[in-house]
């Protein structure tokens, strides 16, 4: 009998590589004792030493797994099964020997392995949703410091936190758990067993994130089981937003009847006075006078509704002209395109990617805010075909007169009014298509449609794409393809 002992810390590529050495010299399954740190052994422990028998026949193929089997394997080894590297490692001959196939799910050593691997899985997916840090900088400090403390069901410190290194990469961090901590300092991810089991102290950003939490709780839209399913309670004890929620579900009926009550909200003496005086339509429109032409435009029924136009922002002659839907509700208070929640996403991403958004013109292919009151709201409404198309005109002057090197789709309204095609954008996203007139378009997700994704970490991904995309569009109008070689897909 082999006992083999597994570091708490790289414990899956210890039995990785601890498997290569038994396999190829035929060490049968059951001759194998695996003991994780000071953990309790595998359900051998307890068995009589077996007889010296001679090693298993080996097949003469190396020993080689698909990358689906290994990759499920490994996630699988992150479980809290303490028998799970004894049976992960009898899988793994089996699968050598060519007595199971991988995905038989009439196995049932490989049916409880893929559910042990759907579990792990399904943690690190609550880590990544609900860690809560807290500001830990000590005063004067390079680079703010924070903390968290998080408590899996399974051993999956190692595998989740390469997540919070992409994430939050420029910031050191520390996540400690019951077992191991996670330390990210100036971009170098380190694991300890962890020694002070104290969570870490509160912070005043503990307070803003609840009352942003308890401000974007919307009471009309409240399923409590929903809820619950998506953020179990056993995750509450360490959600600074937790002890918010019985009080948030006790008074929804009564705001959201609240809101139903309210009055629409109705352009106020005030700004129907900053309207400016409408400028007869003229054909010689420059970006000059866009402004008010486009106050006075009435191409479609929108512009009757919304305060102002929203004219491009940003110098003509600009190498990227970066193009949303159309102004949202701070859009069309401030008169700027994309200052609001959504343009707070794009900034960040912007600036994420190195982009300077003081030298792109930034627009929309529509120009006013086409909304439905609800309350004291005035909810977004998505522009038809037939405003997008009547506003094209406005689109097309200002491409003419800043003559960019490359036009940024934010979505599907932008992409369709640039290319004239309403393909899915997720499938088009990070690709690059063309104006009728052969001017190069990338396009992107739309940051509202980030902002719209309930699932953090479904959210964090697409804010990475709009990063890459934005990235690649800097990288574009560096190095421009050749005029020739039509860029398509990456
Ligand atoms: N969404 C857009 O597409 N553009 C804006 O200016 C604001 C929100």
């Amino acid at each position: 009998m082999q006992q083999i002992q597994l570091p708490k810390i790289g414990t899956v590529a210890a039995w990785r590589s601890h498997v290569r050495r038994l396999a190829a010299a035929g060490t049968p399954a059951d001759h194998v004792l695996w003991q994780v740190g000071t953990e309790g052994t595998d359900l051998f422990t307890e068995a009589a030493p077996a007889p010296a028998q001679p090693p298993s026949a080996r097949p003469s193929a190396p020993l080689t797994l698909s990358r689906d089997a290994l990759v499920a394997i490994e996630t699988a080894l992150c479980h809290s099964d303490p028998q799970r590297f004894a049976r992960a490692y009898a899988l793994v001959l089996r699968l050598w020997q060519g007595e199971i196939r991988w995905g038989d799910r009439s196995d049932p050593a490989l049916r409880r392995l893929l559910e042990q691997e759907k579990a792990v899985r399904r943690d690190i997916h609550k880590m990544h949703a609900f860690v809560r840090f807290r500001e830990v900088s000590p005063p004067g400090a390079a680079r703010r410091a924070f903390a968290a403390w998080f408590e899996p069901d399974h051993p999956i410190v190692e595998a989740a936190t390469p997540f919070f290194a992409k994430r939050f990469g420029d910031m050191d961090w520390v996540i400690a758990t019951p077992t191991l901590t996670a330390r990210f300092e100036d971009g170098a991810l380190t694991f300890q067993e962890t020694a002070d089991r104290a969570p870490p102290p509160d912070d005043t950003t503990e307070a803003l994130w609840c009352t942003y939490f308890s401000s974007i709780f919307n009471p009309a839209r409240l399923m409590v089981s929903a809820m619950t399913s998506e953020m179990p309670r056993k995750y509450w004890k360490n959600l600074p937003e937790a002890a918010l929620i019985p009080d948030l579900i006790r008074t929804a009926p009564t705001r959201a009847k609240a809101m139903q009550d309210a009055m629409p909200t109705i352009a106020s003496d005030h700004v129907a006075r900053l309207r400016p005086q409408r400028p007869a339509l003229a054909a010689d429109i420059g970006l000059a006078d866009l402004k008010p032409a486009l106050d006075a435009c009435r191409r479609c029924p929108i512009g009757a509704c919304a305060t102002q136009g929203v004219a491009g922002e940003g110098p003509r002659g600009a190498a990227l002209m970066i193009v949303g839907e159309q102004p949202g509700d701070s859009e069309d208070l401030a008169g700027r395109p994309l200052v609001g929640p959504a343009g707070q996403v794009f900034d960040r991403c912007a600036r994420s990617a190195g982009l300077d958004r003081s030298l792109c013109y930034i627009t929309n292919a529509v120009k006013h805010f086409k909304f439905t009151p609800r309350g004291k709201k005035r909810l977004h409404q998505r522009p038809n075909q037939g405003e997008v198309s009547a506003c094209k005109w406005w689109l097309d002057l200002e491409r003419r007169e800043v003559a960019p090197k490359l036009l940024v789709a934010l979505g599907a309204t932008a992409a369709g009014a640039l290319t004239g095609s309403d393909g899915h954008l997720l499938a088009r996203r990070g690709t690059v298509e063309t104006t009728a007139e052969g001017q190069p378009v990338l396009i992107t997700l739309h940051p509202s449609y980030i902002l719209r994704l309930p699932d953090p970490v479904a959210r964090a991904r697409a804010e990475d794409f709009l990063v890459q995309d934005l990235r690649r569009a800097r990288e574009l109008i560096a190095h421009p393809p050749d005029a020739q070689e039509h860029p398509t897909a990456r």
